[in-house]
C-alpha cells in the first residue's frame, strides 16, 4: 500500500481496518481466552475493558494516524519533533513481526484442515469431520510447518503483488458472509443437548471466577483484537479521507470485534457439552469443537468447508496487513524494494515461527514464563509490546501534542450513537482527559500489576 493510495470514502476506510483488526482474535482467540479465565466473568471483563480503554486508545491511534499522514517509524518525530521517540514506532513493528510469527500457526491450522476436508470431499480421507484428530495433526512437526509455510507464503505473495486493495474490495462480500455462517453455527449449536449450561456458562458472569490473571489477559485480549499499540490502526488512519469520521469508524469496529467474539463464543461453548469437552481446551478449542458441530449438518463438510475459506479469509486480511507494515516501514515510497523486502522478512518470520509451531509437538516440554514458546510468543506481544505502545502513543498524546492541533484532528462526527459511554467519545474535552491522565494510570498499573 503506498501512501498516495488513500480510500476514497469512509466506507472504503472501515472495511479495510475491520479486515485488519477482526481475524484470529476474535474468532479463534476470544473463545479459548474465555474458557480458561471464567467464561462470563472473561467476557464481562473482556467488553468493560473494550469499550472504555480500547475505543478511546482506537480513537487516539486514529486521530494520531490522521495528524501525522506519514509512515508509523517517523510518524512520531514528524509530529513531535522528537526522534527518539519513533521508538514507539518501531515497537510496533517488532510487535507485529512477533505476532505474525504465532500467528502464522494458527493459520497453517487453518490450511491443514481445508486440506484434510477436501480429501475428505473426494473420499480420499477415511476420516470424517466427527474424528478429525486434532491432536495427531498438531502434534506433527513436518505438517503443522508445512501449513504454515503455506500461510506465510499466500500472505506474501498478496503483499508482494500489492493486490491488498482487490482483497479489501471482495471482504465486503466475504465477512458478511463469515457473519452469516457464524450465525448459523451458533443456531445450530443452541439446537444441541444441554446448550444451555453452555449459553449459561458464556455470558452470565460470576463474580468468584475472577482472577488477577483474567483480568490481565482479558486486557491483552482487547488490546490483540482492537489492534492497539502495534500502529497498525495508525497506518490505516494516516492514509484515510480527510473527512473520515473517527470516532463512528471505532465505534464500528469496535462493534464488530465484540459481536464476532460473542457469537464464536456461542458457536463453541453450547456444544461443549454434547460433545464432552471442557471450556479449558486451550489453543485446539475451536479446531475440535466446530468440525463437531458441523457434522449435526445436512451437507455438513461442504458447509465446514466454505466455513473454513471465509475463515482463512479473516485471517489472510489480517495477517497481510501484519507484514505489510514492516514492508511499508522498510520500503517507504520506493515500490522497487517490495519484492525483496517482502521475502526476507517472510523468511524471518518463518525462522521465529517454526519453533512457535513446535511448542505443540516436539517442543511441548519447553516451558518458562507464561507457558510454552508460543504462549510467551503471545505474552511479549499482547501484554507487553501492545500496551507499550499505547502507552507511549497516550503519553506523547496526552504530553506533547498541541491540543487544538489535535482536537481538529479528532473532528466532529455527526453520528447519532445511544450509548451510556457516548459522552466521552462524542466529545473532545472528556477524551483527551482520559487519554491525557486516565490510560496512562491504568496502563502502568497493569504493568505493575504483571510483574508480580
Ligand atoms: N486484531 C488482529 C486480530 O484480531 C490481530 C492484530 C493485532 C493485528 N495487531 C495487528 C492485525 C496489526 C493486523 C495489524 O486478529
Amino acid at each position: 500500500m503506498s501512501k498516495e493510495s488513500q480510500w476514497k470514502t469512509s466506507t472504503g476506510f472501515i472495511l479495510a481496518s475491520a479486515g485488519s483488526a477482526i481475524g484470529l482474535g476474535a474468532m479463534w482467540k476470544f473463545p479459548y481466552m474465555a474458557g480458561i479465565y471464567g467464561g462470563g466473568a472473561f467476557l464481562l471483563l473482556f467488553l468493560i475493558f473494550t469499550i472504555f480503554v480500547g475505543l478511546p486508545l482506537l480513537i487516539m491511534e486514529f486521530t494520531v494516524g490522521k495528524m501525522g499522514r506519514t509512515y508509523t517509524t517517523q510518524i512520531y518525530s514528524k509530529l513531535t519533533g522528537k526522534k527518539w521517540l519513533n521508538i514507539i514506532g518501531w515497537n510496533g513493528n517488532l510487535a507485529v513481526f512477533i505476532l505474525f510469527g504465532f500467528y502464522s500457526v494458527i493459520g497453517g491450522w487453518i490450511i491443514i484442515y481445508i486440506g484434510n476436508v477436501i480429501l475428505q470431499m473426494l473420499s480420499i480421507e477415511k476420516t470424517t469431520l466427527t474424528n478429525i484428530n486434532f491432536e495427531a495433526i498438531i502434534s506433527n512437526p513436518w505438517l503443522t510447518v508445512l501449513g504454515q509455510g503455506i500461510f506465510i507464503f499466500l500472505t506474501m505473495i498478496i503483499v508482494m503483488l500489492g493486490v491488498e486493495k482487490g482483497l479489501e474490495k471482495a471482504s465486503k462480500v466475504m465477512m458478511p458472509l463469515l457473519f452469516i455462517f457464524l450465525i448459523i453455527v451458533v443456531v445450530k449449536s443452541l439446537t444441541l443437548d444441554g446448550a444451555i449450561d453452555g449459553v449459561r456458562y458464556i455470558l452470565q458472569p460470576r463474580l468468584e471466577d475472577i482472577s488477577m490473571e483474567g483480568i490481565l489477559f482479558a486486557l491483552g485480549q482487547s488490546f490483540f483484537t482492537l489492534s492497539l499499540g502495534t500502529t497498525g490502526m495508525i497506518t490505516y488512519a494516516s492514509y484515510a479521507p480527510k473527512e473520515m469520521t473517527i470516532k463512528s469508524s471505532a465505534i464500528s469496529i469496535v462493534i464488530m470485534n465484540i459481536l464476532v467474539s460473542v457469537l464464536a463464543g456461542l458457536a463453541i461453548f453450547p456444544a461443549l457439552k454434547t460433545f464432552g469437552y471442557e471450556p479449558q481446551e486451550g489453543p485446539g478449542l475451536l479446531f475440535k469443537v466446530l468440525p463437531l458441530v458441523f457434522s449435526q449438518m445436512g451437507f455438513g463438510v461442504m458447509f465446514y468447508f466454505i466455513f473454513l475459506i471465509l475463515f482463512l479469509f479473516a485471517a489472510l486480511t489480517s495477517s497481510i496487513s501484519l507484514l505489510e507494515l514492516n514492508v511499508s516501514n522498510f520500503t517507504k515510497n520506493d515500490n522497487s524494494k517490495r519484492k525483496s523486502v517482502a521475502l526476507i522478512a517472510s523468511i524471518l518470520v518463518l525462522i521465529i515461527s517454526i519453533p512457535a509451531t513446535l511448542s505443540f509437538s516436539s517442543l511441548s516440554t519447553v516451558k518458562f514464563g507464561a507457558g510454552t514458546i508460543f504462549d510467551n510468543m503471545d505474552f511479549i506481544v499482547s501484554n507487553i509490546l501492545m500496551p507499550l505502545g499505547a502507552l507511549g502513543t497516550t503519553l506523547v498524546v496526552g504530553q506533547l501534542l498541541d491540543k487544538e492541533a489535535l482536537k481538529e484532528s479528532f473532528g466532529r462526527d455527526k453520528f447519532k450513537f445511544f450509548a451510556p459511554w457516548y459522552f466521552l467519545i462524542k466529545f473532545f474535552a472528556p477524551w483527551y482527559f482520559l487519554i491525557k491522565f486516565v490510560m496512562p494510570v491504568v496502563i502502568i498499573l497493569v504493568f505493575i500489576v504483571q510483574l508480580f
